[in-house]
């Protein structure tokens, strides 16, 4: 694929190199013929800079002038081995995507083997094994933590991985299905069908499911509340859903925060977190598989350390 959207541009750009080459070379030429004669002393040029700085006309140094000579030569020979002019692509046909798919290549070959013995893992094994987890942490490190931060310990909006309290579950095929379809969970808006007070009473309930503190006269109306409106996704006692990510209400593990404020938010606006599918991003090559093998299993023993 050419970078270039006009032929213009190519040929202006290979000309206005190979001009600027030749151009040193003549103007180097040109200004170097001069030899001195034998018993010819150097003249003392009539001009002076910054008060006292004079100089001779001595002919250049050849070692110098040959450093000059040999980077235009350098120049030449680059331009004909590598791209360097307009389109054309050297004749030793190197390109930086070719460059990038063979140390793409040698990295995986490096990796296979040590890959190819944790596939033969189960998760939980996987999870056990210190260099696994090293592995896993930078992988981590790479692929999640600019949402789950770097320690996994997530902040508002993006869960902690590390609490052993789940959104969609802990088990290690369920950390695999997250990590390779992604999650959206889907609290709907209630403010409208609730109305302000109603709202508020829901929230006092709420706050009262985990020992919050709450307005105890509001916990009667908003647990009938609860019933009607929420009980489906966050169950009647409020300990939550994992086929839906709906979250258990009844801990003390807020995602969008627990505060009274908080909660009437979360209620009246509704929340969607958005986890992407992470498989095309972990490569499209053999190793994505073995990436998140190793991923699913730092994720679960994350928690499992609690
Ligand atoms: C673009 C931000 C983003 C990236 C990148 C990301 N996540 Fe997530 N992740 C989220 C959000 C947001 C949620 C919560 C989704 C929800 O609220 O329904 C989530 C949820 C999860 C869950 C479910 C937690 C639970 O309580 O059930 C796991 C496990 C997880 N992520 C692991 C990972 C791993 C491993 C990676 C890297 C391969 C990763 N995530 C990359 C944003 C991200
Ligand atoms: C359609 C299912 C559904 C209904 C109905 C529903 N929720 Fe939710 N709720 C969810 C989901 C899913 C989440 C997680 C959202 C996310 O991950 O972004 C959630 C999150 C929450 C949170 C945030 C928890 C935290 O850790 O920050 C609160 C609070 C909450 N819901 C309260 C309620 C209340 C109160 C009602 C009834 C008025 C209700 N929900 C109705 C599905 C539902």
């Amino acid at each position: 694929m050419s970078d270039f959207t006009s032929g213009f541009w190519p040929i202006y750009i290979s000309v206005l190199t190979l001009l600027s080459i030749i151009g040193t070379w003549v103007f180097l030429k040109k200004q170097t013929t001069r030899k001195l004669a034998p018993g010819e002393k150097p003249e003392l040029m009539k001009h002076t800079w910054d008060g006292d700085l004079q100089d001779l006309n001595n002919p250049l140094p050849r070692w110098w002038l040959g450093l000059f000579y040999g980077t235009m030569v350098f120049a030449l020979v680059y331009l004909v081995l590598w791209p360097g002019l307009g389109n054309y692509a050297g004749v030793l046909g190197w390109t930086s995507l070719g460059e990038y798919e063979a140390e793409v290549k040698a990295a995986e070959a490096k990796f296979q083997p040590v890959y190819a013995g944790f596939m033969q893992q189960d998760i939980a094994t996987v999870a056990a094994d210190p260099n696994a987890r090293a592995i896993g942490k930078n992988l981590f490190l790479t692929y999640c933590s600019q949402c789950h931060g770097s320690n996994a310990e997530g902040s508002k909006g993006f869960p902690n991985l590390t609490d052993g309290d789940w959104l969609y579950g802990g088990e290690p095929e369920t950390i695999v299905a997250t990590i390779t379809n992604g999650r959206n969970g889907m609290m709907p808006p209630m403010g409208a069908a609730l109305g302000e007070e109603g709202t508020k009473a829901v929230a006092n309930y709420v706050l009262s499911l985990s020992g919050r503190k709450h307005d105890v006269a509001l916990v009667g109306a908003g647990q009938a509340k609860f019933a009607e409106n929420c009980a489906a996704c966050h169950m009647p006692d409020g300990t939550g859903m994992h086929a839906l990510g709906a979250a258990n209400l009844t801990d003390k593990v807020w995602l969008y925060g627990g505060s009274e404020a908080a909660i009437i938010e979360t209620i009246s606006k509704g929340r969607s977190g958005a986890m992407p599918p992470m498989t095309q991003t972990l490569g499209t090559t053999s190793n994505q598989e073995a990436k998140l093998h190793l991923l699913a299993a730092y994720v679960y023993g994350l928690s499992k350390k609690q």
